[in-house]
């Protein structure tokens, strides 16, 4: 009996050492987060996420465990295309998506070194980084003269103005509001957008997934035409039982 109260001791420590950093990290910031469901059966999402990605952030953040010839296999897009239209670098469809972006010179430029986003979506959730990017407004107390609501004080510039146009922080309501026709999307288009680099970042963080996905449903078919002969073969025993 002791030595199970022990062990229920120690699985509750063990339970605490792994979870407390997560509850942390998940309280630090209270801004309220609007909810994300990833989609990796919508290909053209994923697609038009991957496109994003190296026009806008492949250029600060490179994806290092990620190939382009895997990326487009992966999200149905032939490797020629590929090549045309996301590999801006001069590198090879086989090769890993670093960025040529020097780490030093980064963090001169913006007090800190653009991470690489591999993983990202693993370490902070694919939510948080749809959240993240859809919250940068106009603050001319910060250098680049741009805040964000996730991440407050952030380094990055706002790299999607382009796309959205001008957001500015209501003090009054607590709330962020763009001005209207100063981007070149509507805000259903910007969230769009938003979504898809979202969800391409899930994609990457665990590209496996997409496969697991996709081999599921084999396993399905195969467990209804296997469970479909069972049914059949036992129904044949059961004649010659009666
Ligand atoms: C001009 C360079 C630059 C571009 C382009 C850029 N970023 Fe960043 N990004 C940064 C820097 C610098 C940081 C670090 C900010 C900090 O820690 O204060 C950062 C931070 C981030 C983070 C938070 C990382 C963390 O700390 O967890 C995410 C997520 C991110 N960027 C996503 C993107 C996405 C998606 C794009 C493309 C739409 C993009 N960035 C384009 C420079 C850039």
């Amino acid at each position: 009996m002791k030595r199970l109260a022990r062990l229920f001791v120690s699985l509750a420590m063990i339970g605490l050492f792994v979870g407390a950093p997560f509850s942390w990290s998940a309280a630090k910031n209270d801004w309220p987060m609007e909810a994300f469901e990833p989609d990796l059966t919508n290909l053209p999402s994923l697609q038009n996420g991957f496109k994003l990605y190296a026009n806008y952030c492949l250029g600060c953040h490179g994806l290092q465990y990620q190939r382009y010839g895997r990326t487009a296999d992966d999200l149905g897009i032939p490797r020629e295309l590929a090549l045309e239209t996301v590999v801006f670098t001069g590198q090879k469809i086989g090769e890993l998506m670093t960025t040529s972006m020097d780490p030093e010179q980064a963090k001169a430029w913006f007090g800190a070194t653009p991470p690489d986003l591999t993983l990202e979506a693993r370490l902070r959730s694919p939510e948080w980084i749809y959240n993240y990017l859809k919250t940068f407004y106009v603050d001319d107390s910060r250098p680049l003269g741009v805040n964000n609501g996730v991440y407050p004080n952030v380094g990055m510039p706002n790299v999607l103005l382009g796309l959205q146009g001008v957001q500015r922080y209501d003090q009054a309501s607590g709330k962020l509001f763009v001005e209207e026709g100063s981007g070149s999307l509507t805000p259903e288009e910007f969230d769009v957008a938003i979504y898809d680099l979202s969800n391409f970042l899930y994609y990457v963080g665990e590209p496996s997934r997409l496969e697991r996905q996709r081999l599921g449903i084999y396993v399905l078919l195969f467990l209804v035409i296997l469970g479909t002969f069972t049914f059949l073969l036992n129904r044949e025993f059961e004649k010659d039982v009666h």
